[in-house]
């Protein structure tokens, strides 16, 4: 698929962008992975990418999230996209926890963005991050090691997961949702509902859906092939489908939400 040459964000932002990220920090981040050697130890061969995945250059990234580039200009980028500070919105999923949590999935952790924070947090919880890029998971390896953390880092999709029913008493999801087409996402719901010990609780911090659906002018800017798709919909519906109960969704400024739910 060819990279759309007309976006805003192709003429305009990403040059803008670019100007402002720091390609040393970028080079030095690329130069100390072994790309071969930790691709290789989470892939295992024949792995086969599900079609929404591997056909979408996410974020106008040809290869998507399957690319160095991808992996090492994420962080960079996404600190400006997370109004009004990227911490303080990250933190914002945190504090709706309210429990001292012993088993922890952060499913979609790419670059363990949301992953070592929680870890931090939780420095007794056993911490495991999912994702079905490599590439992302060997950025999130080095940044755990870079902040001296412990994680476990897994491979693979987070609809359907090879761990055992029962096994978390949380499950957390950033910026994930709204990266997948609907029927996917409220597949990675009944797989989160599955994992999830009985009183367990399912956090989701994500794009505003409300607020998305009034900016369809920025959804095209960033090239976010389902998004439409998800602000058109209803978190908390879909958390209720799949037997949440407790179910909610705070505001996060104006442009993201924490959706939480529990399994009774
Ligand atoms: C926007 S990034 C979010 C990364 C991180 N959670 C954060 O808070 O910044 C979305 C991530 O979800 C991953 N992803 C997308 N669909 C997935 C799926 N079905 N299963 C597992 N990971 C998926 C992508 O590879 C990417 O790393």
């Amino acid at each position: 698929m060819a990279i759309r040459q007309d976006t805003l964000w192709e003429q305009f932002l990403s040059p803008l962008v670019q100007s402002l990220l720091d390609k040393q920090q970028m080079m030095a981040l690329r130069d100390r992975i072994d790309w071969h050697e930790t691709i290789d130890r989470y892939q295992p061969s024949q792995f086969s990418y599900p079609e929404y995945y591997h056909s979408q250059n996410f974020h106008g990234i040809e290869g998507g999230y399957l690319t160095q580039t991808a992996a090492i200009t994420y962080d960079p980028i996404t600190q400006y996209v997370l109004p009004p500070y990227e911490p303080w919105v990250r933190q914002s999923l945190i504090d709706g926890v309210g429990t001292q949590p012993r088993q922890i999935l952060d499913l979609g952790c790419g670059t363990g963005s949301m992953t070592v924070p929680l870890k931090q947090a939780f420095p007794g919880a056993v911490v495991t991050g999912l994702d079905l890029s490599p590439y992302m998971l060997a950025v999130a390896e080095d940044r755990a090691s870079q902040a001296g953390v412990k994680i476990e880092w897994a491979h693979g999709t987070a609809e359907l997961t090879q761990f055992e029913a029962g096994s978390f008493d949380l499950v957390t999801a950033a910026l994930l949702f709204h990266e997948t087409p609907p029927a996917i996402a409220q597949n990675i719901l009944a797989e989160s509902y599955r994992l999830l010990s009985a009183g367990g609780q399912l956090l989701i911090l994500d794009g505003n859906q409300r607020t998305l659906r009034s900016l369809e002018w920025l959804n095209n800017v960033f090239e976010e092939p389902y998004i439409q798709a998800y602000a058109a919909g209803n978190l908390d519906a879909w958390l209720g489908k799949s037997g949440f109960d407790d179910v909610e969704t705070k505001d996060v400024f104006w442009i993201n939400q924490v959706t939480r739910g529990v399994k009774k």
